[in-house]
């Protein structure tokens, strides 16, 4: 398998389904849909809907069936990308190498562009599951745990970076950082290997042995973002350098070194392959992935 060329094939099905969802209407809220338009599609890698759809994959080849919730999980994720920049939370000025929302339109757009995708998003799982066919029982069962587990996942991510926000500056213990990271990165990256592996009617064995996996991505995914913050390169990462030591952030960076962060990123990816290797070649792609979370450097 070319990982590189899979995750390309991936990121354009994921685009090609996200261009189906905006509006492009004349309508009075014109400015705010281009808005919401501007951040979903400014350039994200898709991890969060990737993982959906290539874990389904494990279990099923139907991979449309699971699209709508990597879609809804993007939108949410851009969501929270929109609101961590403003002026109130982080104050960031470029994201994806561009302005950011409120930098390109205003924070009153920014905000409401937020709230549009986030409230987008539980349009797309609820119309999904509007549609199943009331017969199917399993589907429909999975359906509604998913989008449980979606709503807990937004509520915990919200948690995080609220804790984020309230410590920025103060030092902080090893377990309130992890508690940070686990929160307002780790939901959003365990929840799409649940969907995928949840929707795929994977047994209860599987699917905790991916959510294993998952966790240990997600914690290796925001170290990662630490690292990427203290010695990225600007131009390619698309988003400041250097901003998290200028704010005083506790961050994997500060509380470990650059080489302890490293070596923890090295130990948790390993950690997560290992969780994988009773699917063998089939989950070659999310061993690919746990890879590549690591060795990224955007
Ligand atoms: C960045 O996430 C924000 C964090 C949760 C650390 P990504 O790096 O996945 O964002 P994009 O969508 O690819 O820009
Ligand atoms: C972002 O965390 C997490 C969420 C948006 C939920 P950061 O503030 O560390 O991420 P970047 O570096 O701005 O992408
Ligand atoms: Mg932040
Ligand atoms: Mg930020």
């Amino acid at each position: 398998m070319d990982f590189k060329e899979e995750l390309k094939k991936y990121q354009k099905i994921v685009n090609c389904e996200l261009e189906k969802i905006l509006r492009k209407e004349e309508l009075p809220e014109k400015i705010l849909n281009e808005a919401m338009e501007y951040s979903l599609m400014a350039g994200g890698k898709r991890l969060r809907p990737i993982l959906v759809l290539s874990t389904y994959k494990i279990f099923k080849e139907d991979i449309e069936k699971c699209m709508p919730y990597g879609i809804a999980l993007e939108m949410v994720h851009n969501f929270s990308l929109i609101h961590d920049d403003l002026p109130g939370i982080d104050n960031d000025d470029i994201r994806h190498g561009k302005p950011t929302n409120h930098k390109k339109y205003n924070e009153a757009t920014a905000i409401l562009a937020g709230d549009g995708l986030l409230n987008g998003a539980y349009i797309v799982i609820s119309n999904d599951i509007k549609n199943t066919n009331l017969e199917n029982e399993e589907d429909l069962k999975n359906k509604l745990k998913v989008f449980n587990e979606f709503s807990v996942a937004v509520d915990r991510m919200i948690a995080g970076e609220y804790v984020d926000t309230e410590y920025e500056g103060k030092e902080i213990s090893n377990k309130y950082l992890e508690y940070i990271h686990k929160n307002k990165t780790g939901e959003l990256i365990k929840l799409p290997v649940r969907m995928g592996a949840i929707l795929a009617r994977a047994s209860k064995e599987d699917i905790e042995k991916l959510t294993r996996y998952a966790e240990k991505i997600g914690l290796a995914f925001q170290i990662k973002d630490d690292i990427l913050g203290e010695i990225g390169d600007e131009k390619v990462l698309g988003k400041p350098v250097g901003k998290d030591k200028k704010m005083k952030k506790c961050t994997f960076v500060s509380k470990y070194g650059l080489k302890g962060a490293e070596e923890i990123l090295e130990k948790i990816t390993n950690e997560a392959i290992e969780e994988l290797k009773d699917y063998g070649k089939k989950a070659e792609f999310l061993k690919e992935l746990a890879l590549y979370i690591k060795n990224r450097n955007k």
